[in-house]
C-alpha cells in the first residue's frame, strides 16, 4: 500500500529543555541530568497528541554547549541504562567536550512500550522460557516456529493495535531531530551502534542537510533491514567463532586440553549436533542445541566474557554444574524478557516483506543457512515479521544514496558476529564522502577497544577529521584478557 504522508512542520523550535537531577535511582549522579521532551505521537497528522521522550544527559568535562546523541542498538536496548553504565568510557572516547545524550526510543521502556502480553507477566515468562528456538534444532523446528510466529503476531496485534504503527524507525528519526531542535544546536552529532546505525542511516537519509558529525559503528545493512530478510549480518559469525576457539587454545583455556584449534572447533560443532539428540540436564536447566547455540552467539559479541564461555561449555560437556554457573550468571545478567516484544514491535513494522506460507520464506532460509552455523537463530525473527500485522505509519522509502552536509564516519569490525564489515562498506557506498574505518577487533569497537579507533572518533567529533580511507586500527586489549563492555546486540 502506498502511503503519502503529509508532514506538519513545527511552527517554532521547541523551548529549551529543562534539565533536572534524575529521579530514578539508577541515574543519580552529579554529572547526570534528566528531562522530558514532548513530541507528536503521530507525525503524519496535524495536532497529534504528544508523547514524552525521557532524556538522560551526561555532562561534558569541558562545556562547549555541543551534544552527541547516542543509540546502543537492539532495537530495544535500554539506552539510558547503557549510557549511565558506560558514561566514563564514552566521555573519554568522545574527547570530553560534548554532552552525551540518549533516550529510550518510542516503543520501549517508559515511552509507549510495545507490549504483546500487557501486564501478564506469567505469559511473558512462559514465552521467554520457551525461546529461543533455532531453525536447525530439528527437522520440525521451522514449522513450529512459523506457527509460533503467527500466534505471536496475532497476540501482539490484539493487545496493541494503537501503538503498533507509531513506533517505526522513521518516527524515531524525527524524535532525534526534535531533540536537536530543542537543544538549539545547528546539526546532529550522533554515535549509533548496531541498530543505532540503522537509525543513524535513516536520519542521515531523511535529513541530509542537518548532519554535522555522525558515527555509525557496527553497521546494519539498511536495504535488507527494510526490504528483505536479514542474512548478510551473519557473514563473519563463523570467523568470530574460529577466533574464540583459536584464542582459547592459545590461552590454554578450560576447553583446550591437548587439541589444535581445528580439532577443538570440530569437536565443538560435533557437540552442538550431539546436543540436538542428547540435551543435557544441569542445575535444573535443560541445555539443548538452541540454548547452547544462543549462549555462544550472544557471547561472541563480548570477548571479555570468552573465558566464562569456555569454562561454561566445558561444564556442559563434562556435566560440571559449578563450571556452568558462571556462564549462567553472565547470561542471566543480560537476559531481558521485554526485548523480544520491543524488537519485534519496531523491526517488524519497519520491514516491508510479509508471507502467507512457510514455503514462501524457505528460499531466504536456505540463503541464511549458507552464511553461518549459528544463523538459524534468525529464522524466529523471519517467522515473526513475515506474519506481522502492523506497518509503520511512515517508512523511509528512499535508496540511501545521499550527500550529507558533512560526511559520515562508519566503523566496521574485522571480526563482528552480527554487523559485518561488508555492511559498513555497503552503506558507505551510498553516503557521499563517507569513510569506513576498519576496527581490527572482535565484537564491537567498544567490546575490544582500540586507542587508535578512539583517537579517530575524538578527532572526528572535535575537528571533523575523517580517517584516511582503508585505515585499520588494531585493538589495544588482548583476547582472553579484560574488556570493557558488551552492549549493542542487534
Ligand atoms: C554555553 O551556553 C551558556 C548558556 O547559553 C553560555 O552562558 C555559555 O557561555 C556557553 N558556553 C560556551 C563554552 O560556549
Ligand atoms: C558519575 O558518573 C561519572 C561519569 O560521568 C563517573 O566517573 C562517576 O564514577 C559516577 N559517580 C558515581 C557515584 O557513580
Ligand atoms: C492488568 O491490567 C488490567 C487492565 O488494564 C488491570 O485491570 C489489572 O489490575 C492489571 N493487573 C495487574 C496485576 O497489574
Ligand atoms: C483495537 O483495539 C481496541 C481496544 O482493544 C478495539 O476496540 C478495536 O476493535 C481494535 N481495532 C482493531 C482494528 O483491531
Ligand atoms: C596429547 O595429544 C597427543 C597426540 O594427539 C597424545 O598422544 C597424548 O596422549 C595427548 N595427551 C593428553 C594429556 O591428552
Ligand atoms: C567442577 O569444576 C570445578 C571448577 O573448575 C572444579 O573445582 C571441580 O573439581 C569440578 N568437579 C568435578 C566433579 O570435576
Ligand atoms: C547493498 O546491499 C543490498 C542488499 O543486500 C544490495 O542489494 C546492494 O547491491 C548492496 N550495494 C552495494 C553497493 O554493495
Ligand atoms: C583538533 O585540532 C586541534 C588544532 O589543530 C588539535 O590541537 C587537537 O589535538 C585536535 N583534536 C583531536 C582530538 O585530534
Amino acid at each position: 500500500m502506498r502511503f503519502t504522508p503529509v508532514f506538519f512542520v513545527a511552527v517554532a523550535l521547541a523551548s529549551n529543555i529543562q534539565w533536572q537531577p534524575c529521579a530514578e535511582p539508577d541515574f543519580r549522579n552529579s554529572t547526570f541530568s534528566c528531562a522530558s521532551l514532548p513530541v507528536p505521537l503521530d507525525y503524519t497528522v496535524e495536532d497529534s497528541e504528544t508523547i514524552d521522550l525521557q532524556l538522560l544527559k551526561v555532562s561534558a568535562k569541558t562545556n562547549t554547549n555541543r551534544s552527541i546523541i547516542l543509540n546502543f542498538g537492539g532495537p530495544g536496548e535500554p539506552d539510558r541504562a547503557n549510557l549511565a553504565q558506560l558514561a566514563s568510557y564514552l566521555l573519554v572516547a568522545t574527547g570530553g567536550s560534548h554532552d552525551l545524550i540518549t533516550f529510550d526510543t518510542r516503543g520501549t521502556y517508559n515511552t509507549l512500550p510495545f507490549s504483546c502480553y500487557g501486564n501478564d507477566t506469567l505469559a511473558r515468562a512462559v514465552a521467554a522460557a520457551t525461546t529461543p528456538t533455532f531453525g536447525r534444532a530439528s527437522n520440525t523446528a521451522l514449522g513450529a516456529q512459523w506457527a509460533g510466529g503467527k500466534l505471536f503476531a496475532e497476540t501482539c496485534y490484539a493487545r496493541n493495535n494503537l501503538t503498533g504503527s507509531m513506533i517505526g524507525t522513521a518516527f524515531i528519526a524525527r524524535d532525534v531531530m526534535r531533540i536537536v531542535d530543542a537543544l538549539g544546536e545547528d546539526g546532529l552529532r550522533y554515535w549509533g551502534f548496531s541498530y543505532g546505525t540503522l537509525l543513524g542511516a535513516t536520519i542521515a537519509a531523511m535529513f541530509p542537510d542537518r548532519m554535522d558529525r555522525v558515527v555509525l559503528d557496527g553497521v546494519v545493512n539498511p536495504f535488507e533491514y527494510y526490504h528483505g530478510y536479514d542474512i548478510e549480518k551473519y557473514t563473519d559469525t563463523d570467523k568470530v567463532f574460529s577466533g574464540f576457539v583459536s584464542s582459547c587454545v592459545a590461552a590454554n583455556c578450560a576447553l583446550a586440553k591437548n587439541q589444535s584449534a581445528a580439532e577443538l572447533e570440530k569437536s565443538l560443532y560435533d557437540f552442538l549436533e550431539h546436543l540436538k539428540f542428547n540435551p543435557v540436564v544441569l542445575a535444573s536447566t535443560v541445555i539443548d542445541y538452541s540454548l547452547a547455540s544462543s549462549a555462544i552467539l550472544s557471547l561472541l559479541y563480548s570477548p571479555g566474557a570468552w573465558p566464562s564461555l569456555a569454562t561454561g561449555i566445558h561444564g556442559v560437556m563434562t556435566g560440571n554444574a559449578t563450571e556452568v554457573s558462571d556462564l549462567t550468571a553472565v547470561l542471566g545478567a543480560r537476559s531481558n524478557p521485554l526485548l523480544n516484544e520491543y524488537l519485534a514491535g519496531i523491526q517488524c513494522s519497519d520491514k516491508a516483506p510479509r508471507a502467507s506460507e512457510l514455503s514462501d520464506i524457505l528460499p531466504f532460509v536456505d540463503d541464511l543457512y549458507q552464511k553461518s552455523r549459528f544463523s538459524d537463530i534468525q529464522t524466529q525473527v523471519f517467522s515473526w515479521c513475515a506474519n506481522w500485522k502492523f506497518s509503520a505509519k511512515e517508512r523511509y522509502a528512499g535508496d540511501f544514496q545521499v550527500k550529507t552536509r558533512s560526511p559520515i564516519l562508519l566503523i566496521g569490525n574485522t571480526y563482528d558476529p552480527v554487523t559485518p564489515l561488508v555492511s559498513a562498506l555497503n552503506v558507505s557506498h551510498g553516503f557521499q564522502g563517507s569513510v569506513v574505518l576498519e576496527h581490527g577487533g572482535y565484537g564491537t569497537s567498544m567490546a575490544q577497544p582500540s586507542a587508535c579507533t578512539i583517537a579517530h572518533i575524538q578527532s572526528f567529533f572535535d575537528n571533523a577529521t575523517l580517517p584516511t580511507p582503508s585505515s585499520v586500527c588494531e585493538p589495544s586489549v588482548p583476547l582472553f584478557g579484560s574488556s570493557l563492555s558488551d552492549v549493542g546486540e542487534g
